[in-house]
């Protein structure tokens, strides 16, 4: 039996190149079910889409001729993946915000597997901040966009918004649903995102980082069949797989308790946080009162929870630390793989354009203790995610 794939189809004329992308799939080996919305419906024909995916339409959900069975939830639950194609300002509007009002929409929010998402719209509306925003939140969430193109645009103009060619669709959907199964079995455990030191009960020391590489590390371990342990910071990122145990932790004491609590039983061990190095002495148990011109807080040193966990691990381990870097990045990385006694440092740069916090990108140069160095391109996190496995496994394996 093939993987099962739901197509959804909104309303923008590439819609005609989604009856290619049913066929690729089909001729593939995949089952297909596709929804429509209504606008979806102004380009192509439900005649094509049904005769084409051999499978029945979903588009209407109170279609008196339906089943009795309740078609969102087990069109989501049949589904292995949803891919949007093409996905309209409008349709992702829907999705960042919750909104259910038509099959696909509702659909969007019953679906716990992979969800790919292709816009395809004038490259004005795509580039419009609420747009680009709606499509970060859907980053955080766990969605992978299948960034559109530059072209020759059905509005006339040449710019950034064409939807990808349904190959190009195929490929990287396909690629990531016949994903290995190398860490079956392996435990990972992954630390992610920032930690909040309280300085009294309104305010906190804390730093940019979204958690988003964390999250994309957990879902890339957990696809290749890992029992994830995510322990993470404060965040809006999202975990999806049911392979991955979340702990929400908030201080750079609490990651660390969580941390080598678990650390004894796992495989390998990713440390991508951006722990705190220093937290308040001592905790306000009031809010502190605006008075003199200048405020002193004392810091102290947190425990550095990456050394610690090097002083303890095992041969068979393989520990993984980050590096995030303003200068003297190679030296400073390589640093760190001795000092902390890990087996590889994956190095973040922020002098890399799109690299580093806040970013959907990511760019990494990763140093191992028998020397030798990986340097990736500037490619989303998802991607970047999945080299740094494979990496690990090279290592792990040996
Ligand atoms: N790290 C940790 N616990 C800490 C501080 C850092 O586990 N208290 C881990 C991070 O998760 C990362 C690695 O150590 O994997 C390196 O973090 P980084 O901030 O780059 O380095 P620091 O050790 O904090 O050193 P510096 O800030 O001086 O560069």
């Amino acid at each position: 039996m093939g993987k099962h794939i739901v197509i959804g189809i909104s309303g923008g004329i590439a819609a005609y190149k989604s009856m290619h992308l049913i066929r690729l799939f089909k001729k593939n080996g995949y089952e297909v079910r596709v929804t429509a919305t209504q606008n979806a419906l102004q380009f192509v024909t439900p005649l094509t889409i049904e005769t084409l995916s051999q499978n029945k339409l979903y588009t209407d959900m109170f279609d008196p001729n339906r089943t009795l069975e309740v078609e969102h939830i087990s069109v989501a639950d049949w589904a292995d993946a949803l891919v949007v194609a093409p996905a309209t300002a409008n349709i992702i509007g829907k999705f960042a915000n919750g909104i259910a009002d038509d099959a696909l929409s509702t659909l969007f929010l019953a679906v716990n597997k992979p969800v790919f998402i292709a816009p395809a719209m004038n490259s004005n509306m795509f580039e419009n901040p609420a747009v680009q925003h709606n499509l970060d939140l859907l980053v955080q969430r766990g969605c992978h966009i299948i960034q559109p193109d530059s072209g020759f645009l059905a509005c006339g103009t040449t710019g950034n918004g064409r939807m990808r060619e349904p190959e190009e669709i195929f490929e990287t959907v396909d690629e990531f649903m016949s994903d290995d199964h190398t860490l079956e079995g392996k435990r990972v455990l992954i630390s992610a995102g920032p930690t909040y030191e309280p300085i009294d009960p309104v305010r906190f020391i804390g730093n940019h980082s979204s958690g988003l590489m964390g999250f994309c590390l957990a879902e890339a371990a957990a696809r290749k069949g890992a029992l994830v342990s995510l322990v993470t910071g404060p965040t809006q990122c999202s975990a999806r797989h049911h392979n991955i145990q979340r702990y929400d932790v908030k201080t750079a004491e609490e990651m660390y308790r969580k941390c080598t609590e678990l650390a004894d039983q796992q495989d390998i061990i990713i440390m991508s946080a951006a722990v705190a190095d220093y937290t308040p002495a001592h905790v306000a148990p009031e809010k502190i009162k605006k008075g003199e011109e200048n405020l002193t807080v004392e810091l102290v040193k947190t425990k550095d929870i990456l050394a610690s966990i090097g002083k303890t691990k095992r041969d068979d381990q393989l520990l993984i630390g980050f590096a995030l870097e303003t200068e003297n990045e190679f030296e400073n990385a390589k640093k760190k793989l001795h000092t902390k006694n890990a087996d590889l440092i994956v190095l973040n740069s922020l002098r890399t354009k799109g690299a580093g916090f806040r970013t959907a990108t990511n760019q990494v140069t990763i140093f191992s203790k028998d020397g030798q160095s990986f340097a990736s391109e500037l490619k989303s996190k998802q991607e970047i995610a999945q080299e740094i496995l494979q990496t690990a496994l090279h290592y792990i394996h040996q």
